[in-house]
């Protein structure tokens, strides 16, 4: 049944492309693209326009406040001992480190070329369209929905974990019922048994992730520099729990932890690398402020490189410390910092960074709820969403609808959703837009040799192709079914392409008028 209904849907696909393809220059429609020149112009006009509020340093904090987070506070763990299905790299982690660090670095550099160079704030979708053409850009504007809404729903239910546990410090005990996801539900029926029924079925769902959403989904909409503030505060914070943890931890290392030192060879440190790539996922976001940004050609490349580079070298410096301290295998836990400090008797350090780890998620929360938002604006202003998305606040100047209905999203998808299963996709549909850049700048560049650049990426085509050829390998290291689920997310994009996009796309509409 189920392969009958998937068969009628790829049929009705391909009967409409024919069909349309029949009635003219369908296809070449499809590669339609939008010149660099307009996307900025349509930008300039005062009715959509956001507010240019932010300099080099609140981009440089949103790039942390969105890098720092659950990767390295909470999946570090699984990426140095592994879990059931994959095996860990050890204390090698800090060569996977390395590994993802220099692909971010190659994709860092095309982001930064078009971040300066077309600072408007689709980010990957806006660089598709200049470059690869609207289908190719609809897909990479639904794919951003994995990185950055499905991501955050990955990171609230992670906070939720850390909350409830920091509550406990407290003698509080928040109900089970009330903050887990519906597949450990399922799994425990004494979690089902003990909640409420309405109309005999059990109130279950994951508060805590709802709350904080809903949360930061308001500070966003009252606009950008509060939330900008917001951020900075947070970013001191967690900054200073990691180098707290980095400088109590330094004076436990043991040696002997680091023997083996890969204890699963390459193939560990791969996997290694595919996991902690999620602790990389938000440099990226800061293309996401370009149209707020007061200086895009100076500041967005600083943004960007900046903040990838310093969360490169906290992250070695955390690796490093963390497997000095307790052997690998003891490290596949949610919460590996603390457990290594109380592994250690420091009980009150746990604590601490505990605290550190909900700031730090509650940051990358904020930096990806306001990415989302921004994504959806530009499509609006592009026709290809409805154009509610692409309203700007009369007073606070934000793109309050788009923001709203992110943070309805995410918020529904947090109450009912596992971490595990939403980080995987949110990392594949990240690896897969990264490669979109990469080979946007390629593009452009061919297309247009004589463009003048705010920010060149060097040795191109090196760079570019090493970006994409690093994105490939890591896509290697993730689970099969998370490709089967990216596959699947993508063909529901197309047929909402096909059935809304395609019609409504303002440039089709300039096309068609102007014969
Ligand atoms: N890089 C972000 C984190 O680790 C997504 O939470």
């Amino acid at each position: 049944m189920a392969t009958s209904l998937y068969d009628v849907v790829i049929f009705s696909i391909l009967l409409y492309f024919l069909t349309m393809a029949k009635s003219g220059s369908f296809i070449k429609s499809l590669f339609r693209t939008k010149k660099v020149e307009d996307i900025i112009r349509e930008s300039e006009d005062n009715n959509k326009r956001l507010k240019r509020v932010l300099g080099p340093f609140d981009l440089f904090m949103l790039g942390i406040g969105g890098i720092i987070g659950a990767g390295i506070f909470a999946l570090i763990g699984t990426a140095v001992a592994g879990d059931s299905l994959r095996d860990g790299a050890g204390p090698a982690l800090m060569v996977s480190i390395l590994i993802t660090a220099i692909a971010c670095l190659f994709c860092g550099l095309c982001y930064a070329e078009f971040a300066s160079t077309v600072p408007i704030s689709g980010s990957a979708y806006t660089y598709a369209y200049a470059s690869l053409g609207e289908l190719v850009a609809w897909i990479i504007g639904w794919d951003l929905l994995l990185e950055y809404a499905v991501g955050n729903i990955a990171v609230a239910v992670s906070w939720s974990g850390y909350f409830v546990e920091f509550l406990k410090t407290f003698s509080i005990d928040f109900p089970k019922y009330l903050s887990v996801d519906w597949v450990t539900a399922a799994k425990h029926p004494e979690i089902t048994a003990s909640a409420p029924k309405i109309f005999g079925i059990p109130v279950v769902f994951n508060l805590p992730a709802v709350f904080i959403v809903v949360f930061l989904t308001v500070i966003l909409t009252l606009g950008v520099k509060i939330s900008s503030r917001f951020n900075i505060t947070m970013v001191f914070i967690k900054l200073a729990v990691l180098f707290f943890f980095i400088i109590i931890g330094f004076f436990f290392i043991n040696p002997e932890n680091y023997r083996p030192f890969s204890p699963n060879g390459f193939r560990g440190i791969q996997t290694g690398a595919a996991i902690i790539f999620f602790a990389f996922i938000g440099f990226d976001a800061v293309s996401t402020a370009a149209e707020e940004t007061k200086n895009p050609k100076r500041d967005l490349p600083v943004g960007i490189l900046g903040s990838l580079g310093f969360a490169t070298l906290v992250y070695l410096l955390v690796t490093f410390v963390l497997t000095g301290m307790i052997p690998s295998k003891n490290l596949n836990t949610a919460e590996p910092l603390s457990v290594a400090m109380r592994v250690v008797n420091m009980n009150w350090a746990a604590g601490i960074v505990a605290f550190g780890s909900i700031v730090a998620h509650t940051a990358v929360l904020l930096v990806f709820q306001l990415g989302q938002p921004r994504i959806f604006f530009s499509m609006a202003r592009d026709g290809l969403l409805p154009s509610s998305f692409a309203k700007v606040h009369p007073q606070f100047k934000t793109p309050y609808i788009a923001t709203i209905v992110a943070g309805a999203f995410v918020a529904c998808g947090a109450a009912i959703s596992s971490l595990e299963e939403m980080a995987d996709l949110c990392n594949i549909g990240t690896l897969a837009a990264f490669i979109v850049v990469c080979m946007s700048v390629l593009i452009l560049r061919y297309k247009n040799p004589q463009r003048q650049f705010a920010f060149k990426t060097p040795f191109v085509p090196f760079v570019p192709i090493m970006g994409m050829l690093f994105c490939f390998y890591l896509i290697l290291g993730l689970p099969k079914l998370s490709y089967l689920r990216f596959g699947l997310w993508l063909l529901f994009g197309v047929i909402l392409y096909v059935a809304f996009g395609f019609r409504k796309s303002n440039l089709r509409k300039e096309e068609i008028s102007a014969g």
